[in-house]
């Protein structure tokens, strides 16, 4: 039976007055305020109406925000919720997708993202991260299957390619212009391959220190050529990478590059440097910017830089999205933020009050895969809810693979 929280509930969504409402269910006044007061409840035929008129507004209230279709060039996202790249160690040694993998990813999708990005996959075997690898064909043939299996629930597919020269002891200033040709190289075949995996995108990966963070870098790019510098010529290394991939791959996948907002190290690159940058990109043919924050390596593992890339329980939820709120204001291409967002609810305000086009989930998805689609379809309280530990990223940092604290108490 319906109570009368629902119907003073439905009463008040639809915006209608106490008496406007009562004329639309051809009712007088008296019965509805009796029925809104618990003394009496309506017969059958005005209860279903009213249940009628409950499902309208919550639909139309789902529809909104973070749940409204998004538009990309040609990739057409079911809604705005990305699922941010985070490696979880559970490809082989060698980079390969492994069934392990394909069931993560394929649970992430099904539980109702619109874009899947996947974890930080290299293109440089020399220099490697912990995740999956695209430096060769048959590892690009094996992520198609990936690819694949995440199309088959429903979302779309980028995947975040990468380089760790830090991992050699190295950076910019010590390469030679061959290396730094070498590299530029290795990008465009990691994307081309993944294209060729027919991921819908690719988003190169600029943040965290990683090669090209590092090229973007003004404490970690002291180079004295075209590729170090002001913003614009530490931008030529990406620049150079959509270019030659614009020239050999005729189809419009989307090229989108994720950056660090704030580097959150003494003389590291600032918001004002990140929105010079994020404009060089957007000329330079970027489709989005991913703005993320900090992990920059130079303080350590556990400085305050890297607390502001995965930020824990004791930082306020969105605590970096006025980067993204800021990059938004100088590029016209979207804009994904990031970092501590726990709910839909929230991600919807976040795109409502223009922060941001769409917002990445992390953690929070990794907690419950089903995340989006029990909030979608209201049942919140149904959610396991991250507590933002970051368990899950120590085990990254030990070599083990990310698994949750809360899967435990299944
Ligand atoms: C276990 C783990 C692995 C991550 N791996 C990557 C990665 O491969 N590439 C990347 O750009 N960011 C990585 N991140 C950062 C996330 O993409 C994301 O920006 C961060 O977790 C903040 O979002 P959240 O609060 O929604 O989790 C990782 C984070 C975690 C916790
Ligand atoms: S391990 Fe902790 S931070 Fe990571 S997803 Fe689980 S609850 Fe969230």
């Amino acid at each position: 039976m319906i109570t009368n929280e629902q119907i003073m509930w439905t009463r008040k969504s639809s915006g209608l007055t106490m008496s406007q409402f009562a004329r639309w269910l051809g009712v007088d006044v008296q019965r509805l305020m009796n029925w809104e007061a618990g003394m009496h409840s309506p017969p059958a035929d005005v209860e279903a109406r009213i249940r009628k008129i409950a499902e309208t507004i919550a639909d139309a209230e789902r529809s909104v925000g973070c749940f409204r279709p998004f538009e990309m060039r040609h990739m057409k996202l079911r809604n705005r919720l990305v699922f941010p790249p985070m490696v979880t160690r559970y490809a082989d040694k060698v980079g390969l997708v492994t069934p392990r993998i394909m069931k993560h990813y394929q649970a992430v999708a099904r539980g109702g993202v619109g874009l899947v990005v996947l974890e930080a996959t290299s293109v440089r075997m020399q220099s490697k991260l912990a995740g999956l690898g695209i430096w060769d064909d048959a590892q690009a043939r094996v992520l198609k299957s990936l690819v694949d299996a995440i199309h088959a629930e429903g979302a779309a597919v980028a995947i975040q390619v990468a380089d760790g020269l830090r991992f050699t002891g190295r950076r910019p200033a010590d390469l030679s212009e061959e290396e730094v040709e070498e590299i530029i190289g290795a990008f465009v075949a990691g994307t081309i391959r993944a294209f060729q995996a027919e991921a819908d995108a690719v988003e190169l990966h600029g943040a965290h220190s990683y090669t090209l963070a590092d090229f973007l870098s003004r404490r970690a790019n002291l180079r004295k050529d075209h590729y170090g510098g002001p913003p614009e010529h530490r931008v030529e290394i990406v620049r150079q990478i959509i270019g030659r991939v614009r020239e050999q791959w005729p189809h419009p996948n989307i090229i989108g590059v994720r950056i660090n907002g704030e580097d959150f190290v003494a003389g590291g690159n600032t918001l004002r440097d990140s929105c010079a940058i994020a404009a060089e990109l957007e000329e330079a043919g970027a489709d989005y910017i991913h703005v993320s924050a900090g992990a920059r390596h130079e303080d350590g593992v556990n400085s305050y830089s890297m607390s502001r890339c995965e930020p824990n329980a004791g930082f306020a939820d969105a605590t970096n999205i006025h980067f993204a709120q800021e990059v938004k204001q100088v590029v016209g291409i979207p804009v994904i933020g990031v970092g501590k967002i726990p709910t839909t609810g929230l991600a919807t305000r976040l795109i409502e009050e223009g922060k941001c086009d769409l917002v990445g989930m992390g953690r929070a998805i990794l907690a419950d895969y089903d995340l989006p689609r029990k909030e979608k379809a209201g049942a919140g309280d149904q959610v396991r809810r991250c507590i933002y530990c970051n368990k899950c990223l120590e085990a990254i940092w030990q070599e083990r693979p990310a698994e949750c604290v809360l899967w435990e108490e299944e």
